[in-house]
């Protein structure tokens, strides 16, 4: 796939004074819209474990987190109010693909979620995924705006995934290995398939337009190989998943 137009190419005025193509500000949107709505349950997620964790440091970390994806969507529909956009009509361009597989582990975290160890999951879940995604496809977007605002989350995010991963590493110890175990196989499928389908029409574009630069089957292998590598580390058995979108126990 050629990208058409280099990392941080576009700015935001070029967009306001009408230079851009419609269509890249619509796909534009999209990826924007899909990446606040994902951060917003996350920050839903995060204050609904606060009902159910006694543990304090545990309680701390998901506070912190609720804070800064707080923050962090913010940030997002401040960008997308720049191009005109509205939080709803942002919200309205994800209607088909909310219940797609791709958003499966954040609503479950914001609308199910229960205890300590779905905590530690959604580290697994939504950080470690969350990091690539801005690691590797955001960091370098067309849209100098959102390159921007990657890299200045990204240092931060990789400390807050590193703070989950230890946890991880201590899983056995912390809550037992066979409570993690059981919720890593509900927890993991819906994980691998927050990268969506490979070679999708819309990442097509994406990729095309420089909006990201790896494709979903890459990012998600790229995931699966990282939490392998976690569970070794932790004792724990790693499930095995089917290899296509939507991913399921194998
Ligand atoms: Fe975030």
């Amino acid at each position: 796939m050629n990208r058409s137009l280099e990392p941080r190419a576009v700015e935001a005025w070029e967009i306001q004074a009408g230079r851009i193509d419609p269509y890249y500000v619509k796909v534009l949107t999209r990826v924007l819209a899909a990446h606040a709505m994902t951060q917003k349950m996350a920050a839903t997620g995060y204050r609904r474990t606060l009902d159910t964790i006694a543990d304090p440091s545990l309680r701390a970390l998901a506070e912190r987190n609720h804070a800064r994806e707080r923050l962090h969507v913010r940030a997002v529909y401040r960008m997308l109010e720049e191009l005109g956009v509205t939080e709803r009509a942002a919200e309205r361009t994800l209607l088909s693909a909310w219940r797609s597989p791709s958003f499966e582990a954040a609503r479950f975290f914001a609308e199910q979620a229960q205890g300590e160890v779905d905590l530690l999951m959604a580290g697994l879940s939504l950080e470690t995924t969350g990091l690539l995604v801005l690691g590797i496809n955001y960091v370098d977007s067309s849209y100098a705006p959102h390159a921007r605002l990657a890299q200045s989350e990204l240092e931060e995010k990789a400390a807050n995934d590193q703070v989950f991963s230890d946890l991880l590493a201590d899983a056995a110890a912390r809550f037992g290995l066979q409570a993690v175990g059981e919720r890593l196989i509900r927890w993991l499928p819906m994980a691998a398939n927050f990268f969506g389908p490979a070679g999708s029409g819309f990442t097509n574009e994406c990729l095309r337009l420089g909006l990201k630069r790896k494709d979903n089957q890459e990012l998600a292998e790229l995931y699966l190989s990282m939490v392998a590598r976690r569970c070794a580390c932790a004792g724990l058995n790693m499930p095995r998943l089917t290899g296509a979108y939507p991913r399921r126990l194998a």
